[in-house]
């Protein structure tokens, strides 16, 4: 049986008062929360909000890094930085990495490799734009990302691996995949890694859903086979949206 692991992407939000207001709300209501959760605040905030989860069951995320551990990089953050502030895991590939910053599989397979051999767990993220979904590429392009994504990942590795599966056209929109999509292409991205790592890594492999999750939806994602949590962005943002998916029924 896979765990549900249920993160909260906080993208660019937040001051640090802030940030540690909502870590102090989650820690105190999650903490007889029965799945795994993460919070992924600005690199502003991750020193203050490490501090309020250290010891808790919420786990300490970043929402990128550069794929290289040091240097001349201006405005990049590295793996090292990261570590040496207790995150224990990152987001890669995300859609507004890929779509906005024009970060390519071959970057972020560097950074997932990178993030894997410095210990820490790696959510790739992946999903189609609108117009590829229309034309009938979505679960190409998601087959695409992750074999891209994973190139050169050792199987004993893949225990630190989480994909999230986010529809580009999902996510801020308020439009969300509904769950039968949803489940076909977690489905089918469980297919490819059986097919690169083995039935059983398949089987265990967290996939996460993300695009619009919200108190209203997240049972219904959840009840799906092959969903097994969420990777949330504006209902993140606050205690009251937040914790009811993060303890959803
Ligand atoms: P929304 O939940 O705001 O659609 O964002 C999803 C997302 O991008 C999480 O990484």
């Amino acid at each position: 049986m896979r765990n549900y692991y249920i993160a909260g992407n906080w993208k660019m939000h937040k001051t640090r008062s802030e940030a540690a207001d909502l870590a102090r709300a989650l820690v105190s209501s999650l903490k007889d929360g029965k799945h795994k959760y993460l919070v992924a605040p600005s690199f502003t905030a991750l020193e203050t909000v490490g501090a309020l989860v250290k010891g808790t069951n919420i786990r300490l995320g970043a929402q990128n890094m550069a794929a290289e551990e040091q240097g001349a990089h201006t405005g990049e953050v590295s793996v090292l930085q990261l570590k040496d502030l207790g995150v224990q895991t990152v987001i890669l590939g995300h859609s507004e990495r890929r779509h906005v910053y024009k970060e390519d599989d071959a970057l972020i397979n560097r950074k997932v490799k990178l993030a894997l051999k410095h210990g820490l767990e790696a959510i790739l993220c992946i999903g189609e734009l609108l117009e590829e979904r229309e034309a009938g590429k979505a679960e190409q392009v998601c087959e695409t990302q992750t074999v891209k994504g994973l190139e050169g990942v050792a199987a004993s590795d893949l225990a630190n691996i989480v994909i999230a599966y986010e529809p580009v056209w999902a996510i801020g929109t308020g439009k969300t995949a509904t769950p039968e999509d949803a489940d076909a292409i977690h489905a089918y991205v469980r297919k490819v890694v059986g097919k690169l790592y083995g039935a059983d890594a398949a089987e265990k492999i967290i996939i996460q859903y993300g695009g619009s999750v919200k108190p209203e939806n997240a049972s219904l994602l959840m009840a799906k086979e092959n969903i097994d949590g969420a990777l949330v962005g504006g209902a993140a943002l606050k205690a009251e949206t937040f914790v009811p998916i993060a303890l959803f029924a």
